[in-house]
Formats: structure tokens, sequence, C-alpha cells
């Protein structure tokens, strides 16, 4: 099995952002945060808080982002915590003290922020209302010292520690590399680095040179020709001319390492089955040049025009969106399926307490119901590439096996699995199956 290694050693955004805590960020974050114990969706939840925060400075805003998904991301940790001091989250009738009480204790426990630092972030008046807990007693929990119990179990204290759901912890547990879950736990919990792939394909080491000639901080990827990453939280590249003129797209290490393993070759026909927005369309697009042809297609409309519209940017001729996708012409079909998205939790941490075990049987069998649609489409000697952005075996391997099982036509030419722990980038998988 292929199985990229190389580890960065660059720093993640993490390191450096919790020290800017103001109040009226802290408002904003707790506002976010109760709005995702409601139900809404973590992005929409942060865009509204931000709305909400009026003015605030560049920095305050990717401290509202980030702590908000940190506060779902260490949910069980902090919940345990909580507990511990007699907090536990069924006393807690107002969301508003559950949200603050972990705010607290998240600034303490895993931003080392002291007690007055934190308490002029969450002392009366504000900043949310209602709120049941008076100051003195927050800052009382956060002055007393609690033995927090994680577990016996290594499995029930890699749950705790890393804060996941039993089960997942358990499904992550069962694929992980042995002696390896701590690790996958972690990295799965990390900020993801903002990382960009370059087009024309071979000009990486070129822009790297320019874009760092204006200041921007950037290195290149080693585990890739046309990847980089930025190594400051800036978001300065945003507004650099080589984004307008469409040489950098944002795009996970771990997507670009799926779109390579496609290898798309100049002259091919390649069908981007799930193309979602199109951020895989164009890496394809570029791998085939105007000699080969691109066909995208994706069940959501929606989506499908913001795919329309990237490849209309970029001019793009030999991209194009038939309806049906005229798989029978294909020399290679890209299925980068729907799936839990367990591999890139860092993004959306909310999912690990939304997911379920039925919906991820759910998932495999609509992954399934894709991958015999495509099979019996395409011509012998074709290829099939099966992605997913999962960590979990059900989705991956679990999948591959019932497909090839039914189809014994189709042979594994070779699978890939990017573990989030040993390469910057999250969780993904892949397998090249081809039809004989
Ligand atoms: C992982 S996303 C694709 C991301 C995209 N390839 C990219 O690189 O930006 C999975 C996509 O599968 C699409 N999808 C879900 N069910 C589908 C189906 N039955 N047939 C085709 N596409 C489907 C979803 O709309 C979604 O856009």
């Amino acid at each position: 099995m292929a199985e990229p290694t190389q580890r960065s050693d660059s720093p993640t955004s993490t390191g450096t952002i919790v020290g800017i805590a103001s109040r009226k960020a802290a408002t904003a974050v707790l506002n976010a945060h109760v709005a995702v114990l409601k139900g809404t969706p973590m992005r929409r939840a942060i865009g509204d808080a931000l709305m909400a925060g009026g003015n605030l400075g560049g920095k305050e805003r990717r401290f509202i982002a980030f702590a908000t998904r940190e506060l779902s991301r260490h949910l069980r940790r902090l919940n345990l915590s909580a507990s511990a001091r007699g907090y536990t989250t069924s006393k807690l009738h107002l969301l508003q003290d559950q949200a603050i009480i972990r705010y607290a204790l998240w600034r303490r426990d895993l931003c080392g922020a002291g007690v007055e630092k934190i308490m002029t972030e969450v002392q009366l008046p504000g900043p949310i209302r209602p709120r049941g807990i008076p100051d003195q007693v927050i800052r009382a929990e956060l002055e007393r010292p609690v033995e927090i119990d994680f577990g016996a179990t290594p499995l029930d204290r890699a749950a705790n520690l890393h804060s996941f759901p039993t089960w997942l912890a358990e499904r992550i547990a069962a694929i992980a590399p042995e002696g390896e879950l701590d690790q996958v736990l972690e990295a799965l919990n990390r900020e993801p680095t903002l990382t960009f792939r370059v087009r024309p394909v071979g000009t990486r080491d070129a822009l790297v040179d320019e874009l760092r000639a204006k200041g921007l901080e950037v290195e290149a990827c080693a585990e890739l020709p046309d990847a980089l990453r930025t190594t400051d939280e800036s978001r300065a590249i945003f507004d650099s001319r080589w984004m307008k003129e469409g040489r950098l797209q944002v795009m996970d290490l771990g997507s670009q390492l799926l779109a390579a393993f496609c290898r798309a070759q100049p002259g091919q026909t390649v069908v981007d089955y799930c193309a979602g927005a199109g951020g895989k369309t164009l890496v394809l697009a570029d791998a085939v040049t105007p000699t080969g042809r691109v066909f995208a297609w994706d069940h959501s409309e929606k989506r499908l025009k913001e795919a329309r519209s990237r490849v209309g940017e970029l001019r793009l001729r030999h991209v194009s969106f038939p309806s049906p996708p005229r798989i029978d012409l294909a020399d290679l079909v890209l299925v980068d399926a729907p799936c839990s998205g367990t591999g890139t939790l860092g993004r959306e941490p909310d999912q690990k307490w939304k997911l379920t075990p039925k919906q991820i049987d759910e998932l495999t069998v609509t992954q399934l119901g894709i991958l015999r649609d495509v099979s019996k489409q395409l011509r012998r000697g074709g290829v099939i590439v099966y992605g997913t952005c999962s960590v979990l075996r059900d989705e991956n391997e679990g999948v591959v096996e019932r497909f090839v099982a039914s189809q014994p036509e189709f042979k594994v030419e070779e699978l890939l699995r990017v573990w989030p722990h040993r390469l910057e980038g999250g969780g993904f998988f892949g397998a090249r199956l081809i039809k004989s």
C-alpha cells in the first residue's frame, strides 16, 4: 500500500493565536458556541458571530474562529473537567453557562492562560446573557486544582483526552497503525494548515521565491512538486495578484495527494464523477492538458455551478459538464465519494458529535452504489480511483473489498493511505481499481 510518510515540521496556526483573546472576541466565541450547541452548522455560527462582533481586528477574527472550533474539538475533555468540579452538563440548564465554563477551562487547561486574564474576558457585566454562574464561582473553579480521571482503559483514556465519542475512537483504533492511536486522534484535532496547489504545473519553486520576495511566508511541501503552504497566520496571500491570476488554488495536501494518485496523463479522457465545487477537476484538467478532456459531474447542481464558474474563470476549454457524464468514453473515473469527513475533523470538529454509526452505514451504501453505477459503464482496461477524506475502514478498505467481491472483473491495483499524524494535511484514502 502506498503511504506518503514525509512529515513537515512547519508550525501550525495553533501556536501563537491563543494569546490575543479580548473581551469582545470572547463574547463572539461564546455566542458562536451557543449557536453550535443549538444546532447551527459551525461555519455559519462563526460567520454570524463575526458579523455581530462589529469592529474586530484580523487577529481577533482568527481567534474567534479558532476558539469556536476548539470548544467543539475538546468538548468531551472540557465536560469531564467541568463534571469533576460538580458542573455536569445536565446540571447546567443554560447553554450559556455550559459555554462559559467550557471557555474558561479551555483557556486555562489548553491555552495556559492565567486566572486574572481569563476573568477579564468573561466576568460580568456580560459577555453573554442569560447567565446563572456568578464571577466568583468561575474564579474559584479556575483556582481550584482538580484531579481528572481520564479512564482506566487505553481506549477510554484516548477518547477522553482527545475528546472523541467512544464509538468513533473505537473504529479509528481498529485501523490506526499499531500503538499510534493517540497520535492519530491528536492530529485529527489539529488546526489545518493553509495549503495551495500552484499552477501551471512545474512553476512552484519559482513562485515560492516570488512570494517570499513580496514578504509572504511560504514553503514548498516536500511531498508534492506543486504544493506549498503558508507558514504564518497572515492571510495576505489571498490578496496577492497570484491568487487573482488563478496561479494558487487552496487545496489540502491530502486532497492533492489523492488527485496525484489518479496519475491522469496528457491526452486522456477523465470523468470527475463527484466533482463538487471542482477542486480536483482543476488538477485533472491540468494533468490531461488541452490534448485530453475532463467531464465533470455531480448530483448536486448547486455545487457543480461553482465548478463551472471556476473552470470558466480559468478558461479551461477542455473541461465540460455533460449529463450523463459519458463514463463509456473514459480512461479514468475519479469517484471522490461523499463520506464522513473523519479525516478532516480539524476543519469541522463539530462533526465528531453529529456523526452516528448509522450514518456511516448509510454512507457505505451510497459509496458502493456510486461505484457499482460507474463500474457498469466503464470500458475494459479503464480505471476507477475511489477516494475519501475518511479514516474509517468501513468507508475505505471495507467498501473496496465489498465492491471487488461483487464485481470480480475489477482488481485492486494500489491503495493509498494518508495518515494525518504522518503528514500534515488530514486523513485520506484512495484505491485504484482496474477493470479487466
Ligand atoms: C467529497 S465531495 C467532492 C469534492 C470535490 N471532488 C472536490 O475536490 O472539491 C463529494 C461529492 O459527491 C457528491 N455526491 C453525493 N452523492 C452523489 C452521487 N450519488 N452521485 C454523484 N455525486 C454525489 C456530493 O454532492 C459532493 O459534491
